[in-house]
């Protein structure tokens, strides 16, 4: 549908914010965008008259659709992303309201490592929606990248892919190459607020057949991630915040899984050791241990009917993890509220292992 946007509310040349007083639908409109601080992003798209239909193919016609669903105007979400959301919330988890956008992160830019896909992907829209700009980073999956940042500028989020292979011993170089250039041009600085250590990959051997997956396993999940943070903190503002994603391995390791295990337990002793060494920066350093989540990473665990049976036994909380559950507590230790947690690895598991 391409109704004039004029015909609720977004007159040529007029600004949302400047609608808020008028009282009339118009205005209840603009309100409702004041309210919920989405004002800056529309007044720029519609700052020079632009019609609903071009405000879709600006990416913000679902906000729109939120505002003024009184209008039955024809903005739908993604068919694909209403039955993600609805999968996801039938196995319990609450997720937060599909259009809830806030301002704790406005101003803000975070870089997430593997971001294309799962967990990654999850803690990128997290950030997105707390309104930072996120540089989504990938290694072989391009177009699933460039959908993640596609899916934030739909929801009216800022976002850019960049890519770099952390199994090559120059990845750490091109992914800093690729974020200085992006972040020069956008920002007129390199500089950033947010770090997360994410990408990592997790070949199930057992420790009686493993060789050489100790060498990529230990590349893109200890070596990258130590040099990656070390270029991010010439970068870090002062404030900044950095988290790892370790695992619940650490504490209980899983023999078909055994490097990818032992070699989680570096990411906790590296946010300790970095906490320390930032900390007058005030940068805090922090990390996040999930249990099983359900990802293309633990599809064996998590999406085995039989096996995944087995992963909620062990659980308090009887339902598989999903990535939101890990994004949302990364969230908070990238927000400002956890501002006094410094050096401390989370676990988030629902409760994996709590009784022997
Ligand atoms: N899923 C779980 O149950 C679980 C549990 C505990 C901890 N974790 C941790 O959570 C984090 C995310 O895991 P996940 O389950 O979301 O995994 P996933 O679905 O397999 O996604 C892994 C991400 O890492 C990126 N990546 C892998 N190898 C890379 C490389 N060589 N260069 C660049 N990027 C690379 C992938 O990017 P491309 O596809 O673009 O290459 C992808 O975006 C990891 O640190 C993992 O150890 C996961």
């Amino acid at each position: 549908m391409t109704m004039e946007a004029s015909a609720v509310g977004v007159r040529a040349g007029e600004r949302f914010c400047g609608l808020q007083d008028r009282g009339d639908d118009a205005g209840e409109l603009g309100f409702d965008f004041v309210r919920r601080r989405r004002c800056r992003a529309v007044e720029g798209a519609i700052s020079s008259g632009e019609t609903a239909h071009d405000l879709k193919a600006h990416g913000i016609g679902q906000r729109i659709e939120h505002a003024v669903q009184a209008d039955n105007l024809d903005f739908r979400m993604k068919k694909g992303e209403r039955r993600r959301r609805a999968r996801i919330r039938s196995k319990g988890v609450e997720l937060p309201g599909d259009f809830e956008m806030t301002s704790s992160l406005t101003g803000k830019v975070a870089v997430v490592t593997g971001a294309s896909r799962g967990i990654g992907r999850a803690i990128a829209e997290r950030l997105a929606a707390d309104g930072a700009l996120v540089a989504v980073h990938y290694g072989k999956s391009k177009a699933h990248a460039e959908d993640v940042v596609a899916g934030i500028a739909a929801k009216g989020g800022a976002a850019f892919a960049v890519g770099a292979d952390l199994s090559a011993k120059d990845g750490v170089a091109t992914l800093f190459a690729g974020l200085d250039r992006e972040l020069e041009g956008r920002n007129g600085s390199n500089q950033f607020d947010i770090l997360i250590n994410n990408a990592a990959v997790a070949p199930f051997v057992d420790f009686a057949n493993t060789t050489e997956e100790v060498d990529e396993i230990y590349t893109v999940n200890v070596r990258s991630v130590v040099l990656a943070t070390k270029e991010a903190v010439k970068r870090l503002r002062d404030g900044g915040r950095v988290v790892s994603i370790s695992s619940g391995v650490v504490r209980t390791p899983v023999p078909d899984a055994a490097a990818y295990s032992f070699l989680k337990a570096p990411i906790d002793n590296l946010t300790k050791t970095l906490a320390a060494v930032l900390g007058p920066r005030a940068i805090t350093v922090n990390a996040v241990a999930p249990g099983v989540i359900d990802t293309d990473m633990a599809a064996a665990l998590a999406r085995d009917p039989v096996v995944s049976e087995g992963v909620k036994g062990k659980q308090a909380l009887k339902r598989i993890g999903q990535p939101e559950d890990i994004a949302d507590v990364v969230g908070f230790l990238a927000g400002p509220e956890s501002r006094w947690v410094t050096g401390q690895v989370i676990e988030a598991s629902g409760g994996t292992a709590l009784t022997f």
